[in-house]
């Protein structure tokens, strides 16, 4: 690798001379068609950030001979795209600059849906801003809309062009308009950046296998199997069942190609400069449409080098930084999301600054199921005591459950120290979430088996792994109204640990699996769907009657909601786990960050279907007092000896006063 090309005491000088001889290009190409205040923010910008990017492209590029060729179209792309900037965004940049701990706030709540599924298409959604509101939605993740194949698209992860809408969904103009009306209501919307691959059908694979020579490079073609074979040796196996192996033989030119996820996802080669800085050029239209973060997904795949596993490579890092650098210049408001759902100790690498701002949390969402099951915490807390602080102005993203399967992602070593093994307790877990296990509440389905590796995750949607369909099947009261508190304890902790809540849509009033994927040719295969069912409207407008189930869900969340978004220690990344010596209760304090003013929330939560007691004592340790209002049930509690948590209770307490 090129890491080493320029020795890192020189790179400084050679930043600076190589800036000093590219920005009077730039500015000749650019600074009239700028104006003068729009090329001075620009500059200023390039002259802060060029030093980085400059020095993770060498390290990634440098020993290219049309390096520089590529620095400076890179560039170039940076002021084309700053001068196509709409003027509303360039005002929200200046904004986000002023305040770039903007998604630390407690008045924070992300959802996830999918644009067909929830409404029909984008026009159909702008008109479902007020449900959205209602909700308290800040952030909404529309799930990918982008061109791509007909049939199995892998949910949109397939992209075919990054430029157009797909058809049904809508065009361009609509996307715009949306991004537009959501940042009216104080929403931000949140786009996929799937960098890693492109659909088959894009036209850049399309050049490929036409043999365009300007096109070998942009993915990993093999003319026989002496290659694939090489690196099979070493990769991780993601859709075995459907796609054994990590490469694609295509007849019609005899080749095989590097295809990680489906057949028709071809990872992109960015061991080119030109991949990098096409797929940078992607990256900023979809910002100046009006994204405000990026979800960069499969983002640990990026790199690739023989004899590893090709995940988390420390190259994958130095790109995602280059792109987050190429941002900081040409569209400072946006932030990413990093989606490594990988083993915690990797997921921790992406989250800083100058890479991922956010991240999704496998580990909580796997954990908050783990305990469900076990009706234990031991592992939940251990790890969240060791591996939840994240680096300054970075904030996870706290999720109950996503579009994808359920992994198992925790760190044997901690669950060994405890002394559960790690192998046999996923099996538990599996046979638990598929109802397999005698007893089990939860109604899911197997993702990916692999007979060979015993592996497996989980489809399902919330409340039915939660146990709500069981619940209803059965026809107990009783076991409906645990699913539901099951249902609201999981969301009490997203939305009060630390970071962003992200609700799924449908999960709000408990929507149970929808089997009918069963009978689409383009979805059978693929278990997920179970868990992606459409919007209900009918059940939907039944969420203010508390005497339906749909309404006993909403009611509860919204409560939740309200009270999160009126808590300033709910804002920010303090947190603090409670070493409880009861095995059922979860328990952290909150504290506010330093410039928000407020008292400390101690949050206790039950996780077992039988009544729980904690000593006072552990109280008056970690509340620092005897007497507390509880801001869900809105009353005084004053343990004499223990306090009870009733079934899956959730207290979110305030010290009052000193008795
Ligand atoms: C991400 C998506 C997942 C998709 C994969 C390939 O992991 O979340 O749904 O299958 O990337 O794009
Ligand atoms: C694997 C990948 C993850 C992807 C998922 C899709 O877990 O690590 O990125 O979302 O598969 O099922």
């Amino acid at each position: 690798m090129a890491i080493d090309s320029i020795p890192a005491e020189r790179l400084p000088l050679e930043s600076r001379r190589t800036l000093a001889r590219l920005l009077p290009r730039i500015q000749s190409r650019y600074a009239e068609a700028l104006g003068a205040a729009d090329w001075n923010s620009f500059e200023a910008r390039v002259e802060e950030h060029f030093p980085r990017l400059f020095r993770l492209l060498i390290a990634l590029y440098g020993e290219r001979f049309d390096f520089y060729y590529h620095l400076e179209e890179l560039l170039a792309l940076c002021a084309q795209s700053w001068l196509e900037r709409p003027d509303d965004l360039k005002q929200l940049d200046v904004v986000r600059e002023a305040d770039a701990a903007w998604f630390q706030s407690e008045k924070m709540l992300g959802g996830v849906l999918y644009v067909d599924l929830f409404a029909g298409d984008l026009k159909a959604l702008r008109e479902r801003i007020p449900y959205l509101r209602e909700l308290g939605l800040t952030y909404l993740h529309l799930m990918p809309l982008f061109k791509a194949p007909e049939g199995d698209s892998d949910g949109g992860y397939a992209v075919s062009d990054y430029r157009t809408v797909h058809p049904p969904l809508g065009t361009m103009d609509d996307l715009r308009a949306l991004a537009t009306a959501l940042r009216a209501e104080g929403i931000s919307l949140v786009l996929d950046f799937v960098f890693n691959h492109t659909s088959d059908e894009h036209r850049w694979a399309q050049a490929a296998l036409a043999g365009d020579p300007d096109f070998d490079e942009s993915y990993f073609l093999f003319p026989d199997r002496t290659l694939p074979d090489a690196y099979d040796r070493t990769l991780r196996e993601i859709f075995p069942d459907k796609h054994p192996g990590s490469f694609t033989f295509r007849p019609e030119v005899g080749k095989w190609v590097w295809s990680t996820f489906n057949r028709f996802q071809w990872d992109l080669n960015y061991r080119s400069p030109a991949t990098f800085r096409a797929m940078a050029g992607e990256m900023l239209y979809l910002g100046n449409a009006g994204a405000e973060v990026l979800r960069l997904d499969a983002l640990a795949f990026v790199w690739k080098q023989m004899g590893t596993t090709c995940e988390s490579l420390p190259e994958a890092h130095l790109l995602v930084q280059a792109f987050n650098a190429v941002l900081r210049i040409a569209a400072p408001a946006l932030i990413f999301k990093s989606e490594a759902i990988v083993h915690p100790d990797e997921v921790a690498q992406y989250i800083s600054p100058e890479e991922c701002q956010t991240s999704y949390n496998p580990l909580l969402m796997a954990l908050l199921w783990n305990s469900l099951a076990t009706r234990e915490v031991r592992l939940l807390r251990a790890s969240m005591s060791s591996r939840f602080a994240v680096a300054p102005g970075c904030a996870w993203v706290n999720y109950i459950r996503s579009h994808d399967d359920i992994g198992w992602t925790f760190d044997d070593g901690d669950a060994g120290r405890l002394g559960i093994n790690g192998f046999d307790h996923r099996r538990f877990l599996n046979a638990f979430y598929t109802g397999r296990f005698e007893g089990s509440f939860a109604r899911g389905l197997p993702f990916q088996e692999n007979p060979r590796t015993g592996d497996a995750r989980i489809s399902g949607t919330l409340a039915s792994l939660a146990g709500l369909e069981a619940a209803l099947q059965g026809g107990s009261e009783v076991e409906i109204e645990l699913a539901i508190g099951r249902i609201v304890l999981l969301h009490s902790i997203i939305l009060s640990i630390g970071g962003v809540p992200l609700i799924y849509l449908g999960d709000e009033i408990g929507q149970r699996n929808d089997y009918g994927f069963g009978s689409d040719p383009a979805k059978q295969g693929d278990s997920r769907w179970v868990h992606r069912p459409a919007a209900n409207w009918a059940a939907l407008a039944l969420r203010s009657d508390a005497s339906t189930i749909e309404g006993r869900i909403f009611g509860r969340l919204q409560q939740l909601i309200q009270i999160r978004k009126q808590t300033p220690a709910f804002a920010g990344n303090g947190m603090q786990v409670l070493a409880l010596a009861n095995d059922h209760v979860f328990g952290y304090v909150r504290t506010p960050p330093a410039q928000e003013a407020g008292p400390r929330v101690v949050v206790l939560t039950n996780f077992s279907e039988r009544p729980q007691q904690l000593p006072a004592n552990e109280l008056r340790l970690y509340g620092l007092s005897y007497r507390f209002h509880d801001l869900v049930s809105g009353q005084t509690l004053q343990p004499a000896g223990e306090l009870t948590l009733a079934p899956y209770q959730v207290l979110w307490l305030q010290a009052e006063g000193r008795d």
